[in-house]
């Protein structure tokens, strides 16, 4: 029978740690592996970041990737959303894989990975999210078979209705912003799969989105100082 993690509060669900995938600090959650009668499964936990930083922003996080993996219930490189026991948790499906660029028991087949790769980034634009998130390398994870994961949607952006003319171009550029980091990611393990079809960074925005995503990572510098002990 399979478990019900909705059962479970934050404290008991804590307890069935087998290992943990990056332990909470800053403006960081736990991301803990755990396993119920065998049943495994991922609690991503903002109440394990510093005090204030999982007060205030916790929830909003927690919010944020929920309501994304919720949109992307249909897609299978995507975990399935189990379980929210408070504001800052969630419970979702573990799914057995490798960061793609730390994997040691898998060796993905390139060309194999990166059509696979391309179609499942396809399928999450298609059911209106852009991840956002996936220039960086932990979060697109590769299983045994070869299959492309994608973990970590705090930062995913939902497109909006068909009168939305502002939400639906920023949706374009970030479903570009996706692209490049396929390409980022060929750039760094595979260079000679490149080709003229490839999304470059630089393409997306011009210059002015080029300086607006340095300031962009200067706060995330700054809030990362500010709310770590
Ligand atoms: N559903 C899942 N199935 C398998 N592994 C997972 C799953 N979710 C997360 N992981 C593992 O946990 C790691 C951290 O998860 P996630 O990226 O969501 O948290 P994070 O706080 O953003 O961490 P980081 O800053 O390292 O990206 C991932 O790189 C991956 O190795
Ligand atoms: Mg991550």
């Amino acid at each position: 029978m399979s478990v019900n993690w909705s059962d479970y509060s934050l404290e008991q669900l804590r307890q069935y740690e087998i290992s943990r995938f990056r332990k909470g600090a800053g403006s960081r959650p736990d991301v803990l592996l755990i396993e119920i009668e065998g049943q495994r499964a991922v609690l991503k936990d903002q109440s394990a970041a510093d005090r204030w930083f999982a007060m205030l922003i916790g929830p909003l996080l927690s919010w944020r990737e929920c309501k994304a993996l919720a949109r992307l219930s249909s897609v299978n490189c995507v975990p399935d959303l189990l379980a929210r026991p408070c504001r800052r948790s969630f419970v979702m499906q573990y799914l057995d894989s490798e960061p793609i660029t730390r994997a040691q028991r898998i060796e993905p087949v390139w060309p194999d990975f990166f059509e696979r790769l391309t179609l499942a980034v396809d399928q999450i634009h298609k059911a209106g999210i852009a991840h956002n998130d996936l220039r960086n390398p932990t979060n697109i994870l590769v299983t045994p078979a070869g299959e492309p994961v994608l973990v970590d949607l705090v930062a995913a952006f939902g497109r909006g209705a068909n009168w939305n003319v502002l939400n639906r171009w920023i949706f374009g550029k970030f479903c570009q912003v996706d692209r490049s980091a396929i390409t980022k990611l060929k750039t760094r393990v595979a260079p000679e799969l490149l080709n003229h079809a490839d999304v470059q960074a630089e393409q997306i925005a011009g210059r002015a989105g080029m300086a607006l995503r340095s300031v962009g990572q200067a706060i995330r510098r700054l809030s990362r100082k500010l709310f770590t002990d």
